[in-house]
């Protein structure tokens, strides 16, 4: 009798290996619609004002309900196998009560079992399946995980194009000279941004990029802070090759105020302190000072503990501005990058900034990327960029002797002041 009791047990195992091959892509689908949710919650978020200001609610609205019946029925579709499966588990673990009970039954007839032991066995029975039953849940609960952890692990193995060498070394104190010799490079598989660009900045000299919008200034910024890697060519600090250098301890040394600066949500002074925690308070105030922030901080209520809201919402566009280059000067740096550092703020601002910055930059090497050419007449080098290369290099006078583009960008802009 136990072995008739194990007759449908190897028809439940091969039911559940097909019902798990069903199963995973349909979990699979419900995680990856459940992330399209998420994704789209997100964007909306961070959206809110744009889609506010084209006053397209209701069309986000039925996207956002669109993901959620995509979600919906994916969901459903798991339930469905789930609710078919289950009851068929259940069904054969009943069809071995049923042949027992059949069997038995006739034994018991001829004598050759007592009634007893018939209603014993069957109690066995229950107990026998009732764990496999559970199992089943189990497994299906199982199932589901392993598509999540699927994902999950995906993401964590993600690894960035930037590595350290396995050679490369700590370089602590540079000095700051930085060189481009024949790069090219391209973001992922696109057309290449960069062509040939080979340029020298002596330790403590500033530089200036130059050029129309797309032209690379802000993929070199970003080749020498090394979030990518040129696909031809090197970039060198102090003759090592960036490769050479570990990442950390480059980017240590290297200070950006990135075109889009990134503000946490936090105090003021947690902001500043995030390139140097252990600086003091009066080193806190003299970096704000040159980056012309001091006087609007000290008239925030709280002033330099104000909360400024996730990314600083709750701060303009210009303050905003002036605490990324406050945070890039308190951190120190050898080289210093200013992406559009001074673009939105107003004329006067940036008058004072710029003299701050003459003072803050005093030996260190900036490169200095700025539309509004005012900001970069003093510059010692200027290097003229159009469509990915270099098409001119040299001081102001020299460039607007030279009448080229560099002489055009520039009338551009007094015809644009005197207006
Ligand atoms: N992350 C990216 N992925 C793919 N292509 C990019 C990326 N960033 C920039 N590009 C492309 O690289 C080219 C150069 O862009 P880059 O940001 O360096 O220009 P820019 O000179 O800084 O312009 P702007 O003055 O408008 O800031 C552009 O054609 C742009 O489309
Ligand atoms: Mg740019």
């Amino acid at each position: 009798m136990a072995a008739l009791v194990l007759i449908p047990i190897p028809i439940l195992a091969l039911a559940l290996r097909h019902y798990n091959t069903r199963i995973r892509p349909v979990y699979r689908r419900v995680r990856a619609r459940l992330g399209d949710i998420n994704a789209k919650l997100q964007d909306n978020l961070s959206g809110i004002r744009v889609i506010q200001a084209f006053a397209r609610e209701d069309l986000e609205r039925q996207r956002f309900t669109a993901e959620s019946e995509a979600y919906y029925h994916a969901r459903v579709r798991g339930i469905r196998y789930w609710s078919v499966f289950f009851p068929a588990i259940r069904f054969l673990g009943a069809m071995g009560t049923v042949i027992v009970l059949g069997v038995g039954a006739m034994m018991v007839l001829e004598g050759e079992l007592s009634l007893g032991t018939l209603v014993a066995f069957l109690a066995y029975i229950t107990s026998f399946y009732e764990p496999i039953n559970r199992l089943t849940e189990v497994d299906n609960i199982f199932q589901e995980a392993i598509a999540a952890g699927e994902r999950i692990f995906e993401l964590l193995d993600e690894t960035s194009d930037v590595k350290d060498a396995p050679d490369a070394f700590d370089a602590p104190d540079i000095r700051g000279a930085m060189a481009f010799q024949h790069v090219y490079f391209r973001y992922g598989t696109g057309d290449k941004v960069l062509h040939d660009i080979s340029f020298q900045m002596a330790p403590g000299e500033m530089v200036a990029l130059v050029g129309p919008s797309g032209a690379g200034k802000t993929s070199i910024a970003n080749l020498i802070c090394r979030f990518y890697d040129p696909i031809q060519g090197q970039v060198t600090i102090d003759g090592y090759d960036l490769r050479q250098i570990k990442i950390a301890s480059l980017r240590r040394q290297v200070g950006v105020v990135l075109q889009d600066s990134f503000l946490f949500n936090n105090t003021i002074a947690a902001n500043l302190l995030y390139g140097r925690p252990d600086a003091t308070r009066a080193e806190l105030i003299t970096a704000a000072r040159a980056a012309n922030a001091h006087d609007f901080i000290e008239q925030l209520p709280d002033g330099y503990d104000t909360e400024i809201g996730e990314r600083g919402v709750k701060l303009s566009g210009g303050q905003k501005q002036r605490l990324a280059l406050a945070r890039a000067i308190l951190a120190d740096p050898r080289i210093l990058i200013l992406d559009e550092a001074t673009s939105s703020v107003d004329a006067e601002a940036e008058y004072l900034i710029q003299q701050a910055l003459e003072r803050v930059l005093k030996g260190r090497t900036a490169l200095v990327i700025a539309h509004r050419l005012s900001t970069i007449r003093h510059a010692d080098k200027i290097i003229v960029l159009d469509r990915g290369r270099i098409v001119e290099t040299g001081n102001h006078r020299d460039l607007l002797e030279r009448g080229g583009l560099y002489r055009q960008l520039c009338q551009r802009q007094m015809e644009m002041a005197v207006l």
